[in-house]
């Protein structure tokens, strides 16, 4: 076994500029803030400019992440963007950001795992470090989820918003910091309980995400507090010994439950969706810079995150900061 561990070096997110309220979504879809709020724990959302795109996002939240990391973008070797609304069909978000950080050197490739996307990241990146063949890579999660979402829809509009956070990974030789383990699983049986009804090849069209919610929240519960379990089971400890769990901010009702399954207090989960909505791929390290910047996540705490999306994909990944 290799002793190359991945430690977070940097964080850093970026929101668009523009709130959408759920007061305002009601304008528009038969809804309200009170049924929002109830069922999802949602207030606002960030929406991207029209002329805002996903390799923008990603490349804000990038560059915070790397002055955090007390890097400049030519120390970074590797690029890899989880997204599930590329700018285009191709090249990939990731060699946009690459030409946008100025970085002439190394790799970049995007990952497609929807709102799973961070976590399926940070294992290939958590892989590819162990190879020895890279020093530090960047992991972004970067969402303009509203440019697929049927605005006339109220039962998946109201979920979702735009943003990206980014980790530098550094490569260090053995030690008790950085990523201990990562636990992925998919199931393709579930591809129609959430999903977007378009794509290149099948309607030449981008789609808009459709979505079965009540099936959906069984499934999620039950599946993330598995994984998250199953997680820290490998890597020979306790769930007990967790201080953070960053979940994907799908529903205030979902990290509720499976905060609860698995024993952790409610301080312990850290929940942005009442600000952010569901932004995918984005969620997760958008979530875990909050907390960093706001002093709870501090270096040495033993944090989980986890996620769930359309495939079904989900899994965790355990790190200590
Ligand atoms: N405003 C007002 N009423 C609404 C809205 C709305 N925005 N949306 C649905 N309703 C109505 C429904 O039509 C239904 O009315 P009816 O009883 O007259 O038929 C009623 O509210 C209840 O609807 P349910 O779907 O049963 O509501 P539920 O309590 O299940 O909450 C929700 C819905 C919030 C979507 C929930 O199921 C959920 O969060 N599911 C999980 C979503 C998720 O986790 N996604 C994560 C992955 S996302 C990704 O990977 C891209």
């Amino acid at each position: 076994m290799t002793s190359i561990r991945s430690v977070v070096q940097g964080v850093g997110s970026y929101l668009p500029k523009r709130v959408m309220t759920n007061e305002e979504l009601s304008q528009m879809v038969d809804t309200s803030d009170e049924w929002i709020r109830e069922r999802s724990g949602i207030t606002q959302r960030h929406i991207a400019a029209d002329d805002e795109y996903t390799s923008d996002l990603a490349t804000a939240a990038a560059l915070k992440a790397i002055e955090n990391a007390g890097l400049s973008p030519q120390d970074i070797n590797l690029i890899i963007v989880a997204t599930t609304t590329p700018d285009l069909t191709f090249p990939s978000t990731a060699t946009i950001v690459q030409e946008k950080l100025g970085i002439r050197d190394g790799a970049a490739f995007d990952i497609q795992a929807v709102c799973s996307g961070f976590i399926y990241a940070m294992h290939v990146a958590d892989s590819m470090m162990k190879s020895g063949l890279y020093e530090h890579i960047l992991v972004i999660g970067a969402e303009t989820f509203s440019r697929i979402l049927d605005w006339t829809d109220r039962t998946t509009c109201v979920l979702f918003g735009d943003g990206a956070g980014a980790m530098v990974l550094k490569r260090a030789e053995g030690g008790e910091q950085g990523v201990l383990n990562n636990f992925i699983r998919s199931d393709g049986r579930h591809c129609d309980l959430l999903y977007v009804d378009g794509g290149p090849s099948r309607t030449q069209t981008v789609g808009k995400v459709r979505m079965v919610g009540k099936q959906v929240f069984r499934y999620a519960v039950k599946d993330i507090a598995g994984a998250m379990r199953t997680c820290v089971e490998q890597a020979g400890l306790d769930i007990q010994e967790v201080n953070w769990m960053v979940p994907h901010q799908a529903n205030q009702r979902i990290l509720d439950g499976v905060g609860r399954q698995l024993g952790l207090k409610s301080e312990q989960v850290i929940s942005t969706v009442a600000l952010h909505a569901n932004t995918s791929a984005a969620s997760v390290p958008l979530a875990f810079d909050v907390a960093v910047k706001d002093g709870r996540i501090k270096r040495g705490d033993l944090t989980l995150l986890e996620a769930f999306g359309g495939g079904f994909t989900w899994g965790a990944t355990l790190l200590r900061y």
